[in-house]
């Protein structure tokens, strides 16, 4: 950023104001002008100056949130503008390191020498010169590298309901993954976790290729937003570096969470389940950052809390829409001790298509008709109701059913490459194409060779299959 970037936004500091009134943890100031976003310092007398956020203005007075403890706060003290560029040092030196939402040191190592400057708001990438989503990044899970595979620059969304296993698997992604840098904001999450997180989910040698940006429950709600910028911000200064940068965002409801707060203290209405149009706004603007330039990438992990099935929950419903795919992680596999607890069927990668060969396309098409066909049949099954030689789809996806299953499973400890799941789960469904039962061979309604849908084919040989199955069996669809 240079100067001429940064003139518009400057204004004088002598700007000053005094505390007239507090509105729940706000402060409203009085003759305080300055605008909505500028950094201010409220002069307590028994304390520290108090940095405070300006949010909006009601009446003839100036809203702040306050970025720390309000304690010690009276009327009438003075307030004085810090700051009203919302600007963020970066560099080299913010790899290892565990930040603040305002890029301060949380590790207690030396201070990072950065050399540049960014925008924390930062436009997306204009849309026409957005290359297109064409190499596959290796998310080192091997379900979601095989089957709901990610390209460079995709923003896919991580959907589960509490202690499903979100952190696990962003842990392992950011330890397994082949992208040159990974970005992590743990927003609102509770301050124990921390450690347990860079220590026991990300390691020494995921830390190391990371810039860790924390944001625990308990800072305020300004600081909680303020992270998700902040990551991205750090996420951008590396993509236009040229790298390919992997962003994870744990969570972005609570991210939404805190900017509700936010957008109620400034007097908006809610809408949403108490969410007002602003968390609406935000949302796009801030997914949106993520992407492909013609520099590098970000490709975008957004966890999403998502209670008991809650389908209406207004945040994973917006996010749903503003994303390129998501991974839904079932509460249902993580009780059997099926991890990561990766739902295929209720899972989409939008550009898996574009970025991986066709062989394994067919083969992640295969995989979803047996596990959909299990699933549609699966009470049958389990009363032992089921006929086998009632429907060959069936037979193949309860003979199948194991072997997929080993496939989809991974612990904590185990590295895995796109390639690998590739070549893994093409060898996977090649192996039932040539599968003989009781001595004859079957004709198999799985053809990973034809460029044709095995249900299609199963449908022609006048074989059932339900459209339920159908359906959900098309990544995509
Ligand atoms: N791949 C895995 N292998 C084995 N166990 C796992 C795996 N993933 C998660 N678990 C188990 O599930 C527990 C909860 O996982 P995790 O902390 O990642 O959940 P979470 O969804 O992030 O929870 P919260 O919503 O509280 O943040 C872990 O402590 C671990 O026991
Ligand atoms: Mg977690």
């Amino acid at each position: 950023m240079d100067l001429c970037d940064q003139l518009p936004s400057i204004m004088s500091t002598a700007l000053e104001g005094r505390v007239a009134q507090t509105v729940g943890a706000t402060m409203a100031v009085a003759a305080f002008p300055a605008p909505v976003g500028a950094l201010a310092h409220v002069h307590r007398a028994a304390a520290a100056p108090l940095p405070a956020e300006v949010i909006g203005f009601r009446d003839h007075l100036t809203l702040l949130a306050p970025l720390d403890d309000m304690t010690g706060v009276r009327r009438g003290d003075r307030v004085r503008l810090f700051r009203t560029g919302r600007t963020l040092s970066v560099g080299e030196e913010l790899l290892g390191r565990v930040i603040d939402a305002r890029g301060r040191p949380l590790d207690g190592k030396a201070t990072p020498v950065l050399t540049h400057r960014v925008e924390l708001n930062a436009r997306p990438p204009n849309p026409v010169e957005r290359p297109r989503i064409d190499r596959p990044l290796s998310t080192g899970i091997r379900s979601i590298d095989g089957i709901l595979s990610c390209g460079r620059g995709q923003r896919m969304g991580i959907f589960a309901g509490s202690g499903v296993g979100k952190s696990v698997t962003l842990g392992m992604m950011a330890r397994y993954t082949d992208a040159d840098v990974n970005v992590i904001a743990l927003i609102g999450e509770r301050g124990r976790e921390l450690n347990e997180f860079i220590e026991r989910d990300l390691g020494p040698a995921g830390l190391a290729r990371s810039v860790v940006v924390v944001a625990t429950s308990d800072e305020p709600a300004p600081l909680r937003t303020r992270a998700a910028l902040t990551a991205t911000a750090i996420a951008e200064y590396f993509r236009d570096l040229g790298r390919d940068v992997l962003l994870i965002m744990d969570s972005l409801t609570r991210f939404a969470m805190a900017q509700r707060e936010i957008g109620l203290a400034a007097g908006e209405p809610p809408a949403t389940r108490g969410y007002p149009p602003s968390v609406f706004a935000l949302l796009p603007r801030l997914v949106e950052r993520a992407g492909r330039s013609s520099r590098g990438s970000i490709t975008g992990f957004y966890s999403v809390l998502v209670e008991g099935d809650d389908h209406n929950e207004p945040i994973a419903d917006c996010v749903r829409g503003l994303l390129d795919g998501h991974t839904w992680l079932s509460r249902r596999l993580a009780g059997r001790g099926h991890y990561p607890a990766v739902d295929v069927l209720e899972s989409i990668s939008r550009v898996m298509n574009s970025v991986v060969p066709e062989e394994q396309q067919r083969a992640a098409t295969a995989v979803r008709e047996l596990l959909a066909a299990y699933r549609d049949h699966e009470d049958l099954i389990s009363i032992g109701a089921y006929r086998l030689g009632a429907n060959p789809l069936v037979d193949l996806a309860i003979r199948a059913r194991d072997s997929i299953h080993t496939f989809l499973r991974q612990t904590i400890e185990e590295r895995s490459t796109i390639e690998e799941a590739r070549t893994q789960l093409i060898q996977l469904v090649t192996s039932w194409a040539a599968s003989k039962s009781g001595g004859t061979a079957h004709p198999t309604p799985i053809d990973v060779s034809a460029n044709t849908s095995s249900l299609s084919h199963a449908n022609t040989a006048g074989r059932i299959s339900s459209p339920r199955s159908a359906a959900s069996a098309r990544p995509g669809a």
